[in-house]
């Protein structure tokens, strides 16, 4: 028997495929396909402390490998989520992850507060929305925006933080050491990358917001390598995500670094995706006379 166990900043995951904020809703969807309690843990729809309506549509465009989407955080807030969707969660689900987003540290500071006193386990911030006192521009660019962020909510839980990484960035090592140095327990990377279509007839772009986010297969070398620079570059755990479709690509990720993996887009073409990749390396582990996942994380060798 293999062991799929995984502890991150001491809590425990019966094994290491995540769902990923934003494309499991609150599990609402999947709990009569198959028991949650099936995946390593959920991150929810990232929430703000007010509840938003999000982006008008379009907000979904497709593209070769991947979705580009402005969703825009459409989300219930963070009382209704604590109030209605939470108790089912916890019944159902195993680690529930509590994703974060904010446009001021005070946003950030009272959903921490209001998500420390409930039953989450762990929250993730999400550092790649719009700061609006520094114009607009991402929290998680600059090492300053970021650091600010985390050592605000750091103060404001004594819940296990996850710092969720944008690649929008030059180097993200330097923002993985800022938010490790204000008290990140692990990072979670890599949310969407910028992009943008435009529809040749109407010379409009497809998505309303006219730019959105990259997510699916089309990102995945870029999270591995992400994934791979910080794990050199920090000590705490990382989550890795970014086109995970597959076991092997959830093995590939683990080998850069990653200590579990969350998948995303995968989901919306198939919602048992999780599932077959909690399987797919269970077998994989068996095959190789591997016992634990601490055997595979970091163990690539370079060149
Ligand atoms: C429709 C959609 C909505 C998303 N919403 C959120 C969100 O609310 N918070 C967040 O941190 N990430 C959000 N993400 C990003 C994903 O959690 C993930 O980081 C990204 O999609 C890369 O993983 P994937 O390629 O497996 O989807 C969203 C992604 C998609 C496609």
């Amino acid at each position: 028997m293999v062991d799929l166990s995984v502890r991150i900043a001491g809590v425990d995951f019966p094994n290491p495929v995540i769902a990923a904020s934003g494309t499991y809703g609150n599990g609402e969807c999947y709990t009569e396909l198959y028991p949650i309690s099936k995946l390593g843990g959920i991150s929810c729809k990232g929430m703000t402390i007010e509840p938003k309506l999000g982006n008008p549509p379009p907000r979904i465009a497709e593209t070769p490998s991947g979705v580009l989407n402005s969703v825009g955080l459409q989300n219930i807030g963070v009382h209704g989520f604590i109030e209605y969707y939470l108790p089912t969660l916890k019944e159902e689900g195993n680690v529930i992850i509590a994703n974060v987003a904010g446009a001021t540290v005070d946003d950030y500071i009272a959903a921490a507060e209001a998500l420390d006193a409930s039953d989450v386990d762990m929250i993730e911030l999400n550092i790649s929305c719009p700061n609006v006192k520094a114009g607009g521009a991402t929290w998680g660019v600059t090492p300053e925006g970021a650091a600010e962020v985390t050592k605000a909510v750091r103060r404001a839980t004594a819940k296990p933080l996850i710092v969720k990484l944008t690649p929008n960035v030059t180097d993200i090592t330097v923002i993985a050491k800022a938010v490790e140095a204000e008290g990140a327990d692990a990072l979670s990377m890599i949310n969407t990358l910028l992009g943008m279509r435009i529809d040749i007839r109407t010379r409009r772009p497809i998505l309303k917001n006219n730019m959105g986010g990259l997510s699916g297969p089309a990102v995945f070398p870029v999270a591995v390598r992400m994934v791979r620079q910080c794990y050199k570059a920090v000590q705490i755990p990382i989550i890795g995500m970014g086109g995970i479709s597959t076991w092997e690509d959830a093995i590939e990720m683990m080998l850069a670094g990653a200590a579990a993996v969350q998948m995303g887009t995968a989901i919306f073409k198939d919602p048992c995706a999780p599932l077959k990749v909690v399987d797919g390396i269970a077998d994989f582990m068996e095959q190789n006379g591997i016992k634990s996942l601490s055997e595979i994380v970091g163990q690539c060798q370079e060149w």
